[in-house]
């Protein structure tokens, strides 16, 4: 009796997929075997290995709660969630960027220029622009929620000393499609390193620091909503994000404000989205 082939037992477990009746569901589970199957082929996977694999997304699900999902930021730093971007990018639009692991779904609803943080955040910084289709036609009652972090590059999930739903908040636009918001002026932070990726990171000599940004989910009624960021112009770190989020198209300079502008800010960023049709 001959010894199976690894092509062999690949096709064998192709097959046994071969009946399944949703035929999306049939594709992408085929070309996942196949690769993972290539992937053990091409790098001779032993045992030990195998093992420790297994264990380390085990440890991933672990680290995960209602606040912390690991599995987002092991996608992040694997590249794998600014692909899944790339490839489904809708032309005209605002290009989208990462999710990452901080958002935190039904934060408040806030008024027009309200601030969505506190003083003691950072440098005071107003945000404002407008949510236009991409024909550049306004959008009325399109959605804007923001997060972000303090200027010590954290997170209210993070910080005892930052109250819940701190630095974020929804913003509704009028028929103008414009919204406005007051803010701090975000930093730089390094990725949480305290789980399964830290020490992926740490056993590949990796940077785990992102460029500072403002997270955005831009929806509104009737287009693609885009999950985006604004980068800040100065940062050092545009160039080695360690999730490969940053796209020069989000990239914006946070100007000092001039005696035109609000008496309360010290930068100002504008930043427009456009979102496309269905
Ligand atoms: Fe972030």
């Amino acid at each position: 009796m001959n010894t199976m082939t690894p092509a062999e037992l690949t096709d064998d477990v192709v097959k046994a997929f071969g009946a399944t009746p949703d035929p999306r569901l049939r594709e992408l589970i085929t070309a996942l075997v196949r690769h993972l199957h290539a992937f053990a082929v091409q790098t001779r996977l032993t045992p030990e290995e195998w093992m420790a694999g297994l264990q380390f997304l085990t440890a991933t699900g672990q680290k995960c709660d209602a606040r912390r999902q690991e599995f987002v930021l092991l996608s992040d730093v694997l590249g794998l969630s600014s692909l899944v971007d790339v490839i489904n990018a809708a032309g005209g639009a605002t290009e989208s960027t990462v999710l990452g692991p901080f958002y935190v779904a039904g934060a408040p609803a806030r008024a027009m220029g309200e601030h969505i943080g506190r003083p003691e955040d950072g440098s005071p910084t107003l945000v404002r622009g407008r949510v236009t289709d991409v024909a550049g036609q306004p959008l009325d009652g399109a959605t804007v929620d923001v997060w972000q972090s303090n200027d010590s590059g954290l997170y209210d999930t993070q910080d005892p000393g930052q109250p819940p739903f701190n630095l974020r908040g929804v913003f509704v636009t009028g028929p103008d499609g414009r919204f406005e918001f007051r803010t701090a002026r975000p930093a730089s932070y390094p990725i949480p390193t305290d789980g399964p990726v830290g020490d992926l990171l740490r056993a590949t000599g990796r940077s785990r620091w992102r460029a500072a940004h403002i997270h955005a989910i831009v929806s509104a009624p009737g287009h693609r909503s885009v999950t985006t960021h604004i980068f800040d112009a100065d940062n050092p770190y545009l160039d080695r994000d360690a999730v490969f989020g940053v796209k020069d198209s989000l990239v914006r300079p946070f100007r000092p404000a001039g005696p035109d502008d609000p008496a309360d800010v010290s930068y100002v960023v504008d930043m427009d989205f456009a979102l496309a049709s269905p």
